[in-house]
This record gives C-alpha cells, sequence and structure tokens, in this order.
C-alpha cells in the first residue's frame, strides 16, 4: 500500500512537470503494451514518434512492457469496437473515480493544441483533423511482429477529436489464434499545427464472432490517391499502418509537410475497411513496374528546360542498383548543386554503379520537357516573395536528405518493393524540382 501510494504519488508529480511537453494524445485501453496500471494519471503513452530509433517507436518503446494477463480489445466482427483517445488517462472512463461519464470532457483534450488541429474547440465539422486507424497481426508474439504484418481495418476520419470513438469491425475478419492476435493504434495529424510526428502504440486484441476463414492476404503500404474520387494511385486490398518520419523502418517517405493520413488522402475509407481482401492479385502501379525492369546498364532520362535561365542550380537525382532481381544492394543518393553547368549532366554515383535516372535544367535550350515531366503534379505555383523562395529551397533540401536516408534504410531491409517505391518516389521527386526550376523557385 505504501509503495503503491509513492508511486502513484511520483507518477503525479512527473505528470505535473511533463504535462506540457508530453500533451498528446493515445488510445487508451488496459490491453495496451506500457498500460501502467498503478497509475491513474498516466500520459507517457501519448508522447509523438519522430526521428527515432526502430526499438524507440516500435510499441512506443513498451514491447517489454506487456499488458496484464487476460486483457484483450474485443473486436466482434460486423459490430463496432468503442474507443477513447484523450491526452491523459485520467480524462477516459478508465478513470476509476469516474462514475458518471458525464464528468469528463466529450473532447479527447481539455485544450485544442494537443489535438493538432486548427479547428476550434467545440466544433461539430471539424475540417483540419487527419483521421486515426486500428490495425491487426494475426500473431499474440510481440517479439516476431514485424511492422509489415499490421493491416489496418477500422478508421475514423474524424479522429482524434471526440474523446469517444467508434471503431466498426469488418465482418470478414477472421478469428485470431491461440493467444489473441496483437493490434496497433496510429495517428498522424495536419502539418498545420504543430511539429510532424506519427504515433504508434500496440495492443493485446481478439476477433469475437468470426466466421471467415481464409487468413487475411499480407498488407501493402498504402499510396497517397483520393479516394473515392480518383482511386488510380490508391492501394488495392489490405494496407499497412503508416510509419513514417523516423530513423529506421519507415514505410512512408513522404516530406515532412505532406504527413500520410488514415483517410481518403490514403485510400482508408471511412469506418470498416471492406477491401482487405481485395488486393489478392494487386497490379502494381506502372511507375514502379518501369523502375523494377531497370537492368544494371545505364538508363539516362535528361529533362531540360528552356525557360531556366542560366544562373539557374543544376538539379542532379541519380540511384544506382547493383542487381535487381535479388536486390543484393541498393543505393541512392540526390544530389542538389548550385553550380552553373553548360549542358545536362550525369553525374557519378557513390558506389560507381549506373544512374537510372539524370534530371538537369541547364542553360541549353533544348526540346521541351519529356513525357515523364509532363505526368507530374502540376502544382506550379507562382513566386510569392523570397521567404516562400527559401522555405521551398529549404523543403527540397530537407527532402533530398530524408530520401538518402530512406534509401539507406531500403538497402538495410533488403527488400525489393521498398527499393522500388523508392525509385519511384525519387523520380517523382526529380520531377518536382524540374517543375520547381522551371517556375524559377529555387
Ligand atoms: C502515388 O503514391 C505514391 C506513394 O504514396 C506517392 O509517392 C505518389 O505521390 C502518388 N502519386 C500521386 C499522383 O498521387
Ligand atoms: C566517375 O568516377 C570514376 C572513378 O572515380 C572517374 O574515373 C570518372 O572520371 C568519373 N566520371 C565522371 C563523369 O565524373
Amino acid at each position: 500500500m505504501v509503495s503503491l501510494s509513492i508511486s502513484t504519488l511520483s507518477a503525479l508529480v512527473l505528470a505535473l512537470v511533463v504535462k506540457d511537453t508530453a500533451a498528446h494524445i493515445v488510445l487508451w485501453h488496459d490491453a495496451m503494451f506500457g498500460w501502467d496500471q498503478y497509475n491513474i494519471n498516466q500520459n507517457d503513452a501519448v508522447t509523438p514518434l519522430a526521428d527515432m530509433t526502430f526499438d524507440e517507436w516500435w510499441f512506443h518503446g513498451y514491447k517489454d512492457k506487456k499488458p496484464a494477463e487476460g486483457k484483450f480489445i474485443e473486436l466482434p466482427v460486423g459490430g463496432v469496437f468503442k474507443g477513447e483517445v484523450a491526452c491523459n488517462k485520467a480524462q477516459t472512463t478508465w478513470n476509476p473515480e469516474i462514475t458518471d461519464e458525464s464528468q469528463l470532457d466529450e473532447f479527447a483534450c481539455h485544450d485544442v493544441g494537443p489535438m493538432h488541429t486548427t479547428d476550434a474547440k467545440g466544433s461539430e465539422n471539424p475540417t483540419n483533423v487527419k483521421g486515426c486507424g486500428l490495425a491487426i497481426a494475426y500473431t499474440s508474439d510481440e517479439n516476431t511482429v514485424k511492422p509489415s504484418d499490421f493491416t489496418v481495418f477500422s478508421v475514423d476520419h474524424a479522429c482524434p477529436w471526440k474523446r469517444r470513438v467508434d471503431f466498426p469491425v469488418p465482418a470478414d475478419l477472421p478469428a485470431c489464434p491461440e493467444g489473441g492476435c496483437l493490434c496497433s493504434w496510429g495517428w498522424v495529424h495536419s502539418p498545420e499545427s504543430g511539429s510532424e510526428q506519427m504515433y504508434h502504440t500496440v495492443y493485446r486484441c481478439k476477433v469475437t464472432g468470426a466466421t471467415e476463414t481464409r487468413a487475411l492476404p499480407a498488407p501493402l503500404t498504402a499510396n497517397k490517391c483520393d479516394y473515392p474520387s480518383d482511386t488510380a494511385n490508391c492501394t488495392v486490398g489490405g494496407k499497412q499502418p503508416h510509419y513514417w518520419l523516423q530513423k529506421e523502418g519507415n514505410n512512408n517517405f513522404q516530406d515532412y509537410y505532406d504527413p500520410p493520413y488514415y483517410n481518403e488522402k490514403y485510400g482508408f475509407m471511412q469506418g470498416a475497411q471492406t477491401d482487405l481482401f481485395a488486393g489478392i492479385a494487386p497490379s502494381r502501379p506502372t511507375v514502379v513496374a518501369e523502375s523494377s525492369v531497370v537492368p544494371t546498364s545505364t538508363v539516362a532520362t535528361v529533362v531540360s528546360s528552356s525557360e531556366v535561365p542560366s544562373a539557374q542550380p543544376t538539379l542532379v537525382v541519380e540511384s544506382s542498383t547493383t542487381d535487381v532481381a535479388s536486390s543484393a544492394s541498393t543505393s541512392a543518393s540526390v544530389v542538389l548543386s548550385t553550380s552553373s553547368t553548360s549542358s545536362s549532366s550525369i553525374a557519378n554515383s557513390s558506389s560507381g554503379a549506373a544512374p537510372t535516372s539524370v534530371v538537369s535544367s541547364s542553360s541549353s535550350a533544348q526540346a521541351s520537357t519529356s513525357a515523364s515531366s509532363s505526368s507530374a503534379p502540376a502544382t506550379t505555383t507562382k513566386s510569392t516573395g523570397k521567404t516562400c523562395k527559401r522555405t521551398l529551397h529549404n523543403n527540397v533540401v530537407r527532402q533530398a536528405r530524408r530520401h538518402t536516408r530512406a534509401a539507406r534504410v531500403a538497402a538495410t531491409v533488403e527488400s525489393v518493393r521498398q527499393r522500388d517505391v523508392l525509385l519511384d518516389r525519387q523520380r517523382l521527386l526529380a520531377e518536382g524540382l524540374a517543375i520547381m526550376a522551371r517556375s524559377k523557385l529555387v
């Protein structure tokens, strides 16, 4: 008893001290890895994740802090799991002192700040809230489960906002193995309110009333698209959660100011994901297919534009592949140089292998743009002053760095698919740089 009150007291003191810096949001449940049954005021699990090593962010660092025996989130097929998201455990019905739910805030947090949205508190129709999602992996073994084992099965586009969040469960979710499943909660917020980060916590869970006997197909990474109005780029079938902005283990390499969401923008329909079996024979996007057939010989695409004045920086994007078929090793780099050259150039890659593409903006007037640049997202904007230019330039440099880091990650995990996606991203980045150069923004 004495030790309990001391730990509760110290936790309270700690909570008061860290309140402002750690005030964000998590899905509270006693089946969570990291759940502290002695700390009513627990808020460490709400800490956002950014620029962390794999062990730091995976399971929110709580892999060895198992939930108590027998604790599970229950997922009734065709029904609803009623979750609670909040800044602090004490602000949920998990607070044993709460006898009537009307004692609690209707919203996830008392203040709007930790919710990372530009919406005003109390708004019935928030427009800047980007959604959160629940995913499932069909194993109870926290030591062998991998990030790519998780399939997002339910999403709420208006989360986190209200404290209560309903997660409808797909009717075709199969039963879990003996010992249950592992579930994860994820959230990535709008870039307009606070620094960029992701949220990821893991729980023990169980599917109840299952009738589906097929195993879920392996989930793919969620592509940026525009469900349901333009699904061309959407991933077909079950999708993995977003793993973003970390030092290691990312499956999404979006730029800092272009976060991936659990909403239509990444093909996640509202509520239960009813397309989990739709991707059994997924067709790859053409761009990925293109990069996967690039042999080890040199393939260079030169994009130049007559609109670029002679003093413009040369943008060189290069990548090299030593063995496409076996994914033995991959290296890629993005070079952003400011020297002015008289014609398009092919830069040596660090490994000495063949570059797959080089994009350069030079002063030489040549036959307009290539087909690849014309398919780039047409977001050419007019120059809006020095600050804007500097911001854009900084973004590009940051993205280039992130990209180089991502390439290294792809090489270490020896993933062909990640490498392909990466090459695709590089191509798009190159196109973006070319567009910016053409519109004189860099
Ligand atoms: C397609 O998805 C990829 C991966 O998320 C993304 O990088 C790319 O920008 C998307 N393309 C379009 C046109 O949205
Ligand atoms: C590429 O690197 C090799 C070896 O370092 C060097 O001999 C060659 O001149 C370089 N080529 C270019 C185009 O820079």
